[in-house]
């Protein structure tokens, strides 16, 4: 069966006037924020949304604030026309693709910014990124009003500064945390998956093993299991590590010694040209 594209909409004001009747007629809204060249992961989040609201709303937007001096702006993949036929089948109302130099002109003065979540991990070498999400996100929730928006889990400190955010300001919208969406061997969906080659592709796989192993065998122990995550992934061919670290689950700390509570690992590294991460939950 042929299904047809979602309404692709340009600006804020086209969206208020699209979902304030839906609002009107009593109907929840999901929002699914993501930067496009979609791919599983994010259908994940969509067909959650879809489960828990009446009315999904798509946004694909390639950020140019949460991009650093030298990272991969102009060359991250845009496929607009094959993300709306993705997107087709799936029950979608709306996306909202705005153009850049209307949604993040020149004039903006304004930055949105999240205490202590903000300053190591992921931050640690893109120092100016989280501030990039935290500011388009806000502008995305102002637009679109939606009651729940949906992350993955993969992008684990941004899930937590969002949350943070959004309670911190009273945003009427809840941030949901989806799980990571896998391949059959294991490597987490990326858009940035698309810039391997067959060989980094393989290589990439000790980033999920390395983390399976450890969430396997966790007794607890979190300075043994550092270090053995951080021994595998040094002498893993092909990749450079940037960090691995297990952290508290809300507050992204890093932690030490033995815990019975949860803990979550986090890794990225570098495989080529291409900064990959991942993440898994460890429970005694
Ligand atoms: O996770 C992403 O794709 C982006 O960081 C987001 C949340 C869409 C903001 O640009």
């Amino acid at each position: 069966m042929s299904h047809d594209r979602p309404h692709l909409v340009r600006t804020p004001e086209e969206v208020r006037t699209v979902l304030d009747a839906h609002r009107r007629a009593g109907r929840t809204i999901g929002f699914v924020p993501t930067m496009g060249a979609l791919h599983e992961g994010h259908l994940s989040l969509v067909r959650a949304a879809a489960a828990a609201d009446d009315v999904v709303v798509v946004s694909i937007f390639v950020n140019p604030l949460q991009f650093g001096e030298g990272e991969d702006l102009d060359a991250y993949p845009r496929t607009l026309d094959a993300d709306l036929d993705l997107l087709a089948p799936e029950g979608v109302a709306l996306v909202f693709s705005p153009a850049p130099s209307t949604f993040t002109p020149e004039t903006r003065r304004t930055t949105v910014h999240v205490e202590g979540l903000t300053g190591g991990l992921e931050a640690a070498t893109r120092p100016t990124h989280f501030d990039g999400v935290t500011t388009i996100v806000t502008k995305l929730f102002n637009v679109v009003g939606a009651d729940h928006a949906y992350f993955g889990e993969k992008d684990f400190q941004q899930q937590a500064i969002l949350r943070r955010m959004a309670l911190d300001l009273d945003m009427r919208t809840e941030v949901v945390t989806c799980p990571i969406v896998r391949e059959a061997d294991g490597l987490a969906l990326s858009s940035r998956n698309v810039y391997l080659s067959g060989e980094q592709r393989r290589d990439a796989l000790a980033l999920s093993q390395a983390l399976r192993e450890l969430a396997d065998g966790w007794e607890g122990n979190v300075d043994s299991g550092r270090s053995t995550l951080l021994g595998r992934l040094t002498a893993a061919q092909g990749i450079q590590l940037d960090y691995a670290e297990i952290i508290d689950p809300e507050t992204l700390e890093p932690l030490e010694g033995v815990r019975s509570g949860d803990c979550q690992a986090v890794v990225a590294a570098w495989v080529g040209t291409t900064r990959l991460i991942d993440t898994m939950r460890l429970r005694v």
